[in-house]
């Protein structure tokens, strides 16, 4: 397993681009599954999350081309199978996404029954639900998701929490299903509008993407089209906590502001000083002390959950005490001790986090446990005082391209070393 080494007290200057934004990449390529035509996307992420898609499509017949990097060009005519194998289900729980659109197409999907992971149980049932409200059959067979539907038709669901995933699958559910689907309490992430803005090129009808209320009316069949995926709002905020955390100076490039607005204004109320020279730019700097601000993860447009683990590794170098609370899921504190280990003072205590800052932070050995709390270690370690090494890197892998190729461009001193 590959580890980083880095060598911290560096400030970071210079520029950095953000990727695509894997959280939209993934419901984007499901999406494909739902036409036999090709549907070209670009801006795609190079990152695990999106190879382990990529193979879940090809297992399900389809081809993909991926005619440069983050071009993929998915062809879902030749697709033959409809389940979703547990050895690419249990790396990767988005693989759910392949349920809504194989149901709607085919009236048949098999999805093996995603473990929970390590923030938290992660089912499924409100995914289930749905499709059940649009007329499909669920059963478990051997943990194994059955959902079939001589044709699925139009209904209204309601969400009694807001699933990000959930809402993705029956919006590609209902764009192929007959008649009217209205989805209540919908997530409005902005990834959710990429999907609905895709799935409106490939010919679907749908009013109210971003919003609580999305009213699909379905078609008999849906085309091929090309598009481009939003920036990376979570690789964006990661990034402005990297500049902050080490006193440095970055230009962060190809990103969409408006998408992380409650992370960038909570970074201002903290002493970030962030900079929008036009729109798809941020100048971040740091004047002066940091102040420790309380902060509470909620469905967007707040504080994204996303961003959690990040923020905290900041608040150990801020002034003062910050409660950062989860409410999103019931164990996403697993990077408290690891931050604990380089000399973080930080009391968990059910859901919330009690950080007393600033503590001085000396280099560590450390083992990632998720995709978010890896990027936390990451950045605290830029911060610590000499040496810190992180295991389990694969889990950073997932959801950030060459982390470590950028924050080198950037001044960082961090390197990979392979096991
Ligand atoms: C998406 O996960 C993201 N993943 C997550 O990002 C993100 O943390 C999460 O949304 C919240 O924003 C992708 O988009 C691929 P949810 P998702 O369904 O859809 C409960 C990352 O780091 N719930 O919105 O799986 C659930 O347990 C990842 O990139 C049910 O109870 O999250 C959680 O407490 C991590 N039953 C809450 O809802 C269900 O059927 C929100 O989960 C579904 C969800």
């Amino acid at each position: 397993m590959d580890k980083f080494r880095i060598l911290g007290g560096k400030r970071l200057h210079g520029s950095v681009a953000i990727s695509g934004a894997k959280n939209s990449a993934l419901p984007c390529l499901a999406a494909a599954l739902l036409t036999p035509e090709t549907v070209t996307l670009r801006n795609v992420p190079y990152v695990r999350d999106l190879i382990t898609m990529r193979r879940l499509l090809e297992d399900l017949g389809a081809t993909v081309l991926v005619p440069e990097l983050r071009t993929h060009r998915i062809n879902a005519g030749t697709v033959e199978h409809y389940e979703a194998p547990y050895e690419l289900v249990k790396t990767m729980r988005a693989s759910v996404l392949a349920l809504g659109p194989l149901v709607a197409r085919f009236g048949e999907a098999r999805v093996s029954l995603p473990g929970g992971c390590a923030i938290g149980q992660r089912p499924i049932d409100l995914h289930l639900m749905a499709l059940e409200k649009l007329g499909a059959t669920v059963e478990m067979q051997n943990g194994v998701i059955v959902a079939k539907a001589e044709r699925l038709r139009g209904a209204d669901v309601t969400f009694e929490i807001v699933t990000v995933t959930g809402t993705e699958n029956v919006m590609m559910a209902a764009a192929l299903a007959n008649g009217v689907t209205r989805i209540f309490n919908a997530a409005c992430e902005p990834e959710i509008t990429d999907l609905a803005e895709l799935l409106t090129k490939m010919g679907a009808h749908i009013e109210g993407a971003g919003t609580p209320t999305m009213t699909i009316t379905g078609v008999d069949a849906l085309g091929g089209a090309e598009h481009t995926i939003i920036p990376d709002r979570i690789e964006t905020g990661t990034f402005i906590v990297a500049a902050a955390i080490t006193g440095g100076e970055l230009e962060i490039t190809q990103c969409n502001p408006t998408h992380l607005m409650a992370v960038i204004d909570k970074l201002r109320a903290v002493g970030v000083e962030i900079e929008q020279p036009d729109e798809r730019t941020l100048r971040v700097s740091v004047r002066g002390k940091l102040q420790a601000r309380d902060v509470t993860t909620a469905v967007h447009p707040g504080f994204p959950t996303d961003m959690q683990a990040q923020y905290m590794a900041l608040m150990t170098q801020a002034e003062g005490d910050a409660v950062v609370t989860e409410m999103i899921f019931e164990n996403r504190f697993m990077h408290a001790s690891e931050l604990q280990r380089l000399g973080a003072r930080i009391r968990v205590h059910g859901h919330s986090a009690y950080v007393h800052g600033p503590t001085p932070l000396t280099g560590a050995q450390l083992i990632a446990s998720d995709l978010r709390a890896s990027a936390s270690l990451v950045l605290a370690g830029l911060a610590a005082e000499g040496e810190t090494w992180i295991d389990r890197v694969y889990h950073i892998d997932r959801g950030y391209e060459k982390i470590e190729e950028k924050l080198r461009t950037v001044g960082a001193e961090i390197e990979r070393v392979k096991n």
